[in-house]
């Protein structure tokens, strides 16, 4: 088997002024200095960027952007481009947040398009699909799991995608403190990474890093870290914390 490595991203959302993000990101940046073996990621709020880049210097933890535009300028009021978020010191982007699809009218096209736009850029796309309550309850989980990942990746050949990341994100579980059981978030994983194979070929399928998001805490991570398809996790609520994000980072000690 290949082996992956372990990617723990903090999903900032609209949290955290400018200050409050420097802040965070310094106390972060000295919790997990020496870690090994683990890559870290936030995403701050778009206004603390460049500031945040700025403290991460020399560090390990990457800078992502919670979201992105696929055009690449012009009169496209309130939008962001990759361009710009490489210029403030991004290396990921997140796409297709269930919040983003549930609030702002992200679609699985736009999230292709999105996609897109980030790899024309060489930004790392941290691709965010996942079920609701009612499609689990019906049975559609894979089905749903399915549709996304097809449109989401459509037209995309193995070397376009290489570096990507998915995160299985499970719609009732985000905020709700209510995780999915290791069994389910690794049924899911592996559902996800058979239909990458199908899609792309094993050894895309092998080495591409399928995260887990929805509650994960530090009494929860080492469990769903466990599981041979589970390779990191997206993290909202535990993240505003320093203190509890290392404890994540280093769900294996
Ligand atoms: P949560 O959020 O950890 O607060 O459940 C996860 C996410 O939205 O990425």
């Amino acid at each position: 088997m290949t082996s992956r490595t372990p990617l723990i991203a903090g999903n900032w959302k609209m949290n955290k002024t400018g200050t409050q993000a420097v802040e965070a990101a310094s106390r972060l940046k000295s919790l997990v200095n020496g870690v090994r073996g683990v890559q870290i990621m936030i995403a701050p709020t778009y206004t603390a960027l460049s500031q945040v880049a700025q403290v991460l210097k020399g560090s390990a933890i990457a800078l992502g952007a919670q979201d992105l535009f696929w055009e690449k300028q012009g009169a496209f009021t309130g939008k962001i481009s990759s361009e710009m978020l490489v210029d403030a010191g991004c290396s990921h982007v997140i796409i297709g947040h269930s919040e983003r699809r549930q609030f702002f009218g992200e679609t699985d096209q736009t999230v292709n398009r999105k996609i897109r736009a980030a790899i024309s850029e060489k930004l790392i796309p941290v691709f965010c699909i996942g079920e609701s309550e009612a499609e689990r309850d019906a049975g559609d989980t894979f089905s749903v799991l399915d549709k996304q990942v097809r449109v989401g990746l459509k037209d995309f050949v193995s070397d376009d995608l290489s570096g990507i990341v998915v995160a299985y994100e499970p719609i009732w579980a985000i905020g709700t403190g209510k995780t999915a059981t290791r069994e389910q978030a690794q049924e899911a994983h592996q559902f996800i990474r058979s239909l990458l194979d199908t899609l792309f070929g094993k050894p895309f399928a092998n080495t591409v890093r399928v995260l887990y998001g929805g509650s994960v805490k530090p009494d929860n991570v080492r469990a769903l870290m466990e599981m041979p398809d589970v390779d990191g996790a997206l993290v909202g609520g535990a993240s505003l914390d320093p203190e509890t994000f290392s404890k994540l980072v280093f769900f294996n000690d």
